[in-house]
Protein backbone atom coordinates (compact mmCIF):
# COMPACT_ATOMS: atom_id res chain seq x y z
CA UNK A 1 0.00 0.00 0.00
CA UNK A 2 1.05 3.26 -0.64
CA UNK A 3 1.73 5.17 2.55
CA UNK A 4 3.34 8.50 1.24
CA UNK A 5 2.00 11.68 2.20
CA UNK A 6 0.21 14.24 -0.01
CA UNK A 7 -0.67 17.68 0.10
CA UNK A 8 -3.91 18.59 -1.78
CA UNK A 9 -5.96 21.47 -1.88
CA UNK A 10 -9.08 22.85 -3.65
CA UNK A 11 -9.66 26.59 -3.60
CA UNK A 12 -11.85 29.32 -2.84
CA UNK A 13 -14.20 31.33 -4.96
CA UNK A 14 -15.27 34.48 -5.93
CA UNK A 15 -18.01 35.08 -8.71
CA UNK A 16 -18.24 38.45 -10.97
CA UNK A 17 -21.78 37.97 -12.16
CA UNK A 18 -24.45 35.78 -12.43
CA UNK A 19 -26.01 35.47 -8.83
CA UNK A 20 -28.59 32.98 -7.67
CA UNK A 21 -29.00 31.58 -11.28
CA UNK A 22 -27.01 28.50 -10.77
CA UNK A 23 -29.69 26.60 -9.54
CA UNK A 24 -32.16 27.95 -12.58
CA UNK A 25 -30.08 26.43 -15.31
CA UNK A 26 -28.56 30.06 -15.60
CA UNK A 27 -24.78 30.80 -16.52
CA UNK A 28 -22.48 31.88 -14.06
CA UNK A 29 -18.63 33.89 -14.07
CA UNK A 30 -16.92 32.45 -10.89
CA UNK A 31 -13.02 32.23 -10.77
CA UNK A 32 -11.09 29.92 -7.81
CA UNK A 33 -9.44 32.25 -5.40
CA UNK A 34 -5.85 31.89 -4.41
CA UNK A 35 -7.14 30.96 -0.74
CA UNK A 36 -7.53 27.56 -0.61
CA UNK A 37 -8.11 24.54 1.81
CA UNK A 38 -5.19 22.32 1.99
CA UNK A 39 -5.26 18.94 3.54
CA UNK A 40 -2.24 17.07 4.82
CA UNK A 41 -3.07 13.35 3.80
CA UNK A 42 -1.23 10.28 4.69
CA UNK A 43 -3.18 6.56 3.81
CA UNK A 44 -3.10 5.14 7.04
CA UNK A 45 -4.01 1.19 6.38
CA UNK A 46 -6.97 1.26 8.71
CA UNK A 47 -10.78 1.41 8.63
CA UNK A 48 -10.73 4.78 9.53
CA UNK A 49 -10.50 8.85 8.56
CA UNK A 50 -8.90 10.76 11.41
CA UNK A 51 -9.83 14.26 10.54
CA UNK A 52 -7.83 17.35 12.60
CA UNK A 53 -7.43 20.89 11.70
CA UNK A 54 -4.67 23.57 11.98
CA UNK A 55 -6.85 25.58 13.50
CA UNK A 56 -9.31 24.07 15.87
CA UNK A 57 -8.60 21.38 18.91
CA UNK A 58 -10.89 19.43 17.28
CA UNK A 59 -10.03 15.76 16.23
CA UNK A 60 -13.06 13.08 14.79
CA UNK A 61 -12.67 9.78 13.90
CA UNK A 62 -15.00 8.61 10.84
CA UNK A 63 -15.36 4.94 10.71
CA UNK A 64 -15.65 3.95 6.87
CA UNK A 65 -18.53 1.79 7.69
CA UNK A 66 -20.96 3.91 9.14
CA UNK A 67 -20.14 7.23 6.88
CA UNK A 68 -24.30 7.85 7.42
CA UNK A 69 -23.59 8.76 11.03
CA UNK A 70 -21.95 12.12 11.41
CA UNK A 71 -24.60 14.66 9.62
CA UNK A 72 -24.42 16.16 13.46
CA UNK A 73 -21.05 17.19 13.75
CA UNK A 74 -20.83 20.44 13.27
CA UNK A 75 -17.26 20.50 11.40
CA UNK A 76 -16.80 17.15 10.74
CA UNK A 77 -20.46 16.70 8.42
CA UNK A 78 -18.73 18.32 5.66
CA UNK A 79 -15.94 15.56 5.42
CA UNK A 80 -18.03 12.98 6.33
CA UNK A 81 -20.77 13.67 3.96
CA UNK A 82 -18.32 13.90 1.12
CA UNK A 83 -16.87 10.58 1.62
CA UNK A 84 -20.11 9.43 1.88
CA UNK A 85 -21.76 10.44 -1.32
CA UNK A 86 -17.87 9.75 -3.03
CA UNK A 87 -18.39 5.66 -1.55
CA UNK A 88 -22.34 5.59 -2.51
CA UNK A 89 -21.32 6.48 -5.98
CA UNK A 90 -18.94 3.19 -6.38
CA UNK A 91 -15.56 4.80 -4.91
CA UNK A 92 -13.44 2.89 -2.62
CA UNK A 93 -12.31 4.88 0.26
CA UNK A 94 -9.38 3.96 2.04
CA UNK A 95 -8.47 4.79 5.70
CA UNK A 96 -6.13 7.80 6.20
CA UNK A 97 -5.33 10.93 8.28
CA UNK A 98 -6.17 14.40 6.92
CA UNK A 99 -5.07 17.64 8.58
CA UNK A 100 -7.28 20.62 7.15
CA UNK A 101 -5.52 24.09 6.63
CA UNK A 102 -8.52 26.34 5.43
CA UNK A 103 -7.45 29.23 4.23
CA UNK A 104 -10.86 30.73 2.46
CA UNK A 105 -12.27 32.62 5.36
CA UNK A 106 -14.74 30.98 7.14
CA UNK A 107 -18.39 32.77 7.07
CA UNK A 108 -17.18 35.08 4.18
CA UNK A 109 -18.73 34.20 1.41
CA UNK A 110 -15.98 32.57 -0.80
CA UNK A 111 -16.73 29.19 -0.06
CA UNK A 112 -14.99 27.63 2.39
CA UNK A 113 -17.31 24.66 2.76
CA UNK A 114 -16.73 24.16 -1.22
CA UNK A 115 -13.20 23.90 -0.68
CA UNK A 116 -13.62 21.24 1.76
CA UNK A 117 -15.62 18.91 0.18
CA UNK A 118 -13.75 19.26 -2.90
CA UNK A 119 -10.12 18.85 -1.42
CA UNK A 120 -12.01 15.90 0.61
CA UNK A 121 -12.70 14.07 -2.09
CA UNK A 122 -9.70 14.92 -4.19
CA UNK A 123 -7.77 13.96 -1.38
CA UNK A 124 -9.43 10.37 -1.04
CA UNK A 125 -9.25 9.92 -4.91
CA UNK A 126 -5.28 10.16 -4.29
CA UNK A 127 -6.05 7.86 -1.31
CA UNK A 128 -7.37 4.69 -3.04
CA UNK A 129 -5.06 5.63 -6.12
CA UNK A 130 -7.65 7.10 -8.46
CA UNK A 131 -7.33 9.65 -10.87
CA UNK A 132 -8.71 13.05 -10.13
CA UNK A 133 -11.62 14.25 -12.57
CA UNK A 134 -12.60 17.61 -11.32
CA UNK A 135 -15.85 17.99 -12.34
CA UNK A 136 -17.20 14.66 -11.31
CA UNK A 137 -15.80 15.15 -7.96
CA UNK A 138 -17.53 19.13 -8.21
CA UNK A 139 -20.89 17.20 -8.67
CA UNK A 140 -19.94 15.02 -6.16
CA UNK A 141 -19.40 17.45 -3.61
CA UNK A 142 -22.56 19.55 -4.17
CA UNK A 143 -24.64 16.38 -3.35
CA UNK A 144 -22.74 15.88 -0.34
CA UNK A 145 -23.30 19.53 0.57
CA UNK A 146 -27.56 19.19 -0.83
CA UNK A 147 -28.48 15.99 0.77
CA UNK A 148 -25.63 15.32 3.87
CA UNK A 149 -25.36 19.11 4.99
CA UNK A 150 -28.79 19.84 3.74
CA UNK A 151 -28.27 23.44 1.95
CA UNK A 152 -29.49 23.38 -1.55
CA UNK A 153 -26.85 24.86 -3.38
CA UNK A 154 -26.27 24.91 -6.87
CA UNK A 155 -22.57 23.87 -9.10
CA UNK A 156 -20.83 26.65 -8.79
CA UNK A 157 -18.92 27.27 -5.69
CA UNK A 158 -17.82 23.28 -6.16
CA UNK A 159 -17.29 23.18 -9.63
CA UNK A 160 -15.56 26.71 -9.57
CA UNK A 161 -13.36 25.05 -6.43
CA UNK A 162 -12.21 21.72 -8.41
CA UNK A 163 -11.99 23.45 -11.75
CA UNK A 164 -10.81 27.08 -11.79
CA UNK A 165 -7.36 28.19 -13.57
CA UNK A 166 -4.87 30.75 -12.83
CA UNK A 167 -5.96 34.23 -14.02
CA UNK A 168 -9.37 33.40 -15.64
CA UNK A 169 -12.96 33.11 -14.58
CA UNK A 170 -14.73 30.42 -15.95
CA UNK A 171 -18.34 30.72 -18.02
CA UNK A 172 -20.10 28.21 -16.42
CA UNK A 173 -23.53 27.43 -18.21
CA UNK A 174 -25.35 25.05 -14.96
CA UNK A 175 -27.85 23.25 -17.08
CA UNK A 176 -25.27 21.61 -19.42
CA UNK A 177 -22.62 21.63 -16.25
CA UNK A 178 -19.74 22.42 -19.17
CA UNK A 179 -17.60 26.03 -18.97
CA UNK A 180 -14.95 27.74 -21.31
CA UNK A 181 -12.61 30.13 -19.23
CA UNK A 182 -12.19 33.46 -19.98
CA UNK A 183 -8.98 35.51 -19.22
CA UNK A 184 -9.59 37.95 -16.56
CA UNK A 185 -8.26 41.22 -17.74
CA UNK A 186 -9.80 44.07 -16.43
CA UNK A 187 -7.10 47.23 -18.03
CA UNK A 188 -6.75 50.14 -15.63
CA UNK A 189 -8.57 48.13 -12.69
CA UNK A 190 -8.78 46.05 -10.11
CA UNK A 191 -10.97 43.66 -8.32
CA UNK A 192 -11.38 44.38 -4.33
CA UNK A 193 -13.11 42.07 -2.14
CA UNK A 194 -14.78 43.08 1.00
CA UNK A 195 -15.75 41.11 3.87
CA UNK A 196 -19.03 43.22 5.73
CA UNK A 197 -18.37 40.58 8.59
CA UNK A 198 -21.64 40.38 9.98
CA UNK A 199 -22.48 36.78 10.94
CA UNK A 200 -25.20 34.91 8.67
CA UNK A 201 -26.61 32.30 10.33
CA UNK A 202 -30.02 31.70 8.54
CA UNK A 203 -28.15 31.48 5.50
CA UNK A 204 -29.50 27.78 4.38
CA UNK A 205 -32.93 28.33 5.20
CA UNK A 206 -33.10 31.60 3.58
CA UNK A 207 -31.07 30.19 0.54
CA UNK A 208 -33.56 27.10 0.66
CA UNK A 209 -36.70 29.27 0.80
CA UNK A 210 -35.21 30.95 -2.64
CA UNK A 211 -34.59 28.32 -3.91
CA UNK A 212 -38.23 27.19 -3.58
CA UNK A 213 -39.80 29.89 -5.03
CA UNK A 214 -38.04 30.13 -7.93
CA UNK A 215 -38.77 26.26 -8.08
CA UNK A 216 -42.61 27.66 -7.75
CA UNK A 217 -42.21 29.86 -10.43
CA UNK A 218 -40.87 27.91 -12.51
CA UNK A 219 -43.82 25.74 -12.21
CA UNK A 220 -46.19 28.33 -13.02
CA UNK A 221 -44.29 29.59 -15.95
CA UNK A 222 -44.28 25.97 -17.53
CA UNK A 223 -47.97 26.40 -17.69
CA UNK A 224 -48.05 29.62 -20.11
CA UNK A 225 -44.80 27.98 -22.48
CA UNK A 226 -42.08 25.14 -22.74
CA UNK A 227 -39.06 26.04 -21.01
CA UNK A 228 -36.81 23.74 -18.90
CA UNK A 229 -35.73 26.42 -16.57
CA UNK A 230 -35.94 30.36 -15.71
CA UNK A 231 -32.91 30.49 -17.18
CA UNK A 232 -34.55 29.44 -21.04
CA UNK A 233 -36.68 32.80 -20.99
CA UNK A 234 -35.34 36.09 -22.20
CA UNK A 235 -36.71 39.29 -20.27
CA UNK A 236 -38.82 40.22 -22.80
CA UNK A 237 -40.56 36.57 -22.86
CA UNK A 238 -40.81 36.93 -18.98
CA UNK A 239 -42.59 40.32 -19.67
CA UNK A 240 -45.79 38.52 -21.71
CA UNK A 241 -46.15 35.77 -19.72
CA UNK A 242 -45.76 36.39 -16.01
CA UNK A 243 -48.93 37.74 -14.90
CA UNK A 244 -49.70 34.32 -13.70
CA UNK A 245 -46.93 34.94 -10.83
CA UNK A 246 -48.00 36.48 -7.48
CA UNK A 247 -46.30 39.60 -6.75
CA UNK A 248 -43.20 38.13 -4.35
CA UNK A 249 -42.37 35.19 -6.75
CA UNK A 250 -42.59 37.26 -9.77
CA UNK A 251 -39.93 39.35 -8.41
CA UNK A 252 -38.05 36.09 -7.49
CA UNK A 253 -38.20 35.03 -11.13
CA UNK A 254 -37.42 38.44 -12.56
CA UNK A 255 -34.22 38.65 -10.63
CA UNK A 256 -33.22 35.15 -12.54
CA UNK A 257 -34.23 36.39 -15.64
CA UNK A 258 -32.72 39.45 -15.92
CA UNK A 259 -29.59 38.79 -14.01
CA UNK A 260 -29.05 35.32 -16.83
CA UNK A 261 -29.24 39.02 -19.32
CA UNK A 262 -26.63 40.77 -17.05
CA UNK A 263 -24.11 37.67 -17.67
CA UNK A 264 -24.50 37.73 -21.24
CA UNK A 265 -23.73 41.38 -21.37
CA UNK A 266 -21.15 40.95 -19.06
CA UNK A 267 -18.98 38.59 -21.56
CA UNK A 268 -20.10 41.00 -24.14
CA UNK A 269 -18.01 43.88 -22.11
CA UNK A 270 -15.18 41.82 -21.32
CA UNK A 271 -15.07 40.70 -24.58
CA UNK A 272 -14.80 44.25 -25.68
CA UNK A 273 -12.66 46.15 -23.02
CA UNK A 274 -15.23 47.94 -21.96
CA UNK A 275 -15.01 48.51 -18.50
CA UNK A 276 -17.60 50.89 -17.76
CA UNK A 277 -20.35 48.74 -18.66
CA UNK A 278 -19.11 46.26 -16.56
CA UNK A 279 -19.13 48.36 -13.80
CA UNK A 280 -22.71 49.48 -14.80
CA UNK A 281 -24.31 45.49 -14.94
CA UNK A 282 -21.91 44.92 -10.68
CA UNK A 283 -24.02 48.06 -9.57
CA UNK A 284 -27.44 46.38 -11.68
CA UNK A 285 -27.06 42.74 -10.02
CA UNK A 286 -26.55 44.58 -6.47
CA UNK A 287 -29.63 46.38 -6.80
CA UNK A 288 -31.80 43.55 -8.41
CA UNK A 289 -29.93 41.39 -5.42
CA UNK A 290 -31.45 43.71 -3.07
CA UNK A 291 -34.77 44.74 -4.35
CA UNK A 292 -36.04 41.77 -6.55
CA UNK A 293 -34.18 38.77 -4.67
CA UNK A 294 -33.97 40.36 -1.37
CA UNK A 295 -30.35 38.65 -0.08
CA UNK A 296 -28.26 41.26 0.91
CA UNK A 297 -29.00 43.33 3.92
CA UNK A 298 -28.00 46.17 5.62
CA UNK A 299 -24.59 45.16 5.79
CA UNK A 300 -23.72 44.63 2.24
CA UNK A 301 -25.91 47.23 1.38
CA UNK A 302 -23.76 49.79 3.41
CA UNK A 303 -20.40 48.22 2.08
CA UNK A 304 -21.81 48.09 -1.43
CA UNK A 305 -23.05 51.67 -1.62
CA UNK A 306 -19.94 53.20 0.03
CA UNK A 307 -18.10 51.08 -2.75
CA UNK A 308 -20.19 52.56 -5.09
CA UNK A 309 -19.60 56.32 -4.06
CA UNK A 310 -15.90 56.54 -4.19
CA UNK A 311 -14.88 58.21 -7.59
CA UNK A 312 -12.32 55.86 -8.73
CA UNK A 313 -14.92 52.78 -8.49
CA UNK A 314 -17.30 51.56 -11.27
CA UNK A 315 -19.25 48.87 -10.22
CA UNK A 316 -19.65 47.29 -6.85
CA UNK A 317 -22.08 44.31 -5.66
CA UNK A 318 -22.55 41.52 -3.15
CA UNK A 319 -20.93 37.99 -4.30
CA UNK A 320 -22.30 34.38 -3.11
CA UNK A 321 -25.24 33.27 -1.53
CA UNK A 322 -25.86 36.98 0.42
CA UNK A 323 -27.23 37.62 3.78
CA UNK A 324 -23.64 39.00 4.60
CA UNK A 325 -20.36 38.31 3.58
CA UNK A 326 -18.29 39.93 0.71
CA UNK A 327 -18.99 42.22 -1.46
CA UNK A 328 -16.62 42.85 -5.02
CA UNK A 329 -15.60 46.00 -6.35
CA UNK A 330 -14.29 47.28 -9.77
CA UNK A 331 -11.40 50.20 -8.72
CA UNK A 332 -9.13 52.01 -10.85
CA UNK A 333 -5.57 50.68 -9.91
CA UNK A 334 -3.79 53.80 -9.05
CA UNK A 335 -6.66 54.34 -5.98
CA UNK A 336 -6.90 51.16 -4.28
CA UNK A 337 -5.64 52.76 -1.05
CA UNK A 338 -7.85 55.89 -0.92
CA UNK A 339 -10.87 53.61 -1.51
CA UNK A 340 -9.97 51.09 0.93
CA UNK A 341 -9.65 54.11 3.55
CA UNK A 342 -13.24 55.81 1.92
CA UNK A 343 -15.57 52.48 2.18
CA UNK A 344 -13.71 51.31 5.78
CA UNK A 345 -14.68 54.41 6.82
CA UNK A 346 -17.88 55.05 5.32
CA UNK A 347 -19.48 51.72 6.47
CA UNK A 348 -18.25 51.06 9.91
CA UNK A 349 -19.64 54.46 10.81
CA UNK A 350 -22.88 53.23 9.43
CA UNK A 351 -22.67 49.78 10.90
CA UNK A 352 -20.94 49.40 13.99
CA UNK A 353 -19.01 46.71 11.85
CA UNK A 354 -15.00 46.81 10.45
CA UNK A 355 -14.71 46.37 6.82
CA UNK A 356 -11.72 43.29 5.56
CA UNK A 357 -10.03 43.90 2.42
CA UNK A 358 -8.52 40.63 1.29
CA UNK A 359 -5.50 40.44 -1.18
CA UNK A 360 -6.18 37.43 -3.32
CA UNK A 361 -5.63 36.23 -6.63
CA UNK A 362 -7.33 34.48 -8.87
CA UNK A 363 -5.69 30.63 -8.84
CA UNK A 364 -6.19 27.45 -9.83
CA UNK A 365 -8.36 24.31 -8.56
CA UNK A 366 -7.55 21.27 -7.36
CA UNK A 367 -3.60 20.83 -6.84
CA UNK A 368 -1.88 17.99 -5.43
CA UNK A 369 1.59 17.36 -4.37
CA UNK A 370 4.20 15.59 -2.64
CA UNK A 371 4.84 16.38 0.54
CA UNK A 372 8.33 16.84 1.69
C1 LIG B 1 -24.18 30.05 -2.82
C2 LIG B 1 -24.46 28.68 -3.45
C3 LIG B 1 -24.26 28.72 -4.97
C4 LIG B 1 -25.00 29.90 -5.61
C5 LIG B 1 -24.71 31.19 -4.84
C6 LIG B 1 -25.55 32.33 -5.34
O1 LIG B 1 -22.83 30.36 -2.92
O2 LIG B 1 -23.65 27.69 -2.88
O3 LIG B 1 -24.66 27.50 -5.53
O4 LIG B 1 -26.36 29.63 -5.70
O5 LIG B 1 -24.95 31.05 -3.46
O6 LIG B 1 -25.23 32.64 -6.66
Amino acid sequence: MNMKSYKISAAGRVNLIGEHVDYCGGKVLPAALSFKNTIKMTPNGTNFINLSWTTLPDKVTLDIDKLAEYKDEKYAKYQAGSAYVWQRLGHKIVGCDMEYDCKVPFGSGLSSSAAIEVSTIAALCVAAGEEINPKEIALAAQKAENEYVGMNCGIMDQYASACGKKNHAMLLNCKAVESVYVPIEFGDYQLVIANCNKPHDLVTSKYNERRQETEQALALLQTQTKIDCLADLTVTKFDEISRVLPTIIRKRAYHVVSECERVRLAMQSMSTGNMLMLGELLNASHKSLRDNYEVTGKELDSLAFAAQAHPACIGSRMTGGGFGGCTISLVRKDSVEDFKKFVSERYTKETGYPVTFYDCEIGDGIIVEEND
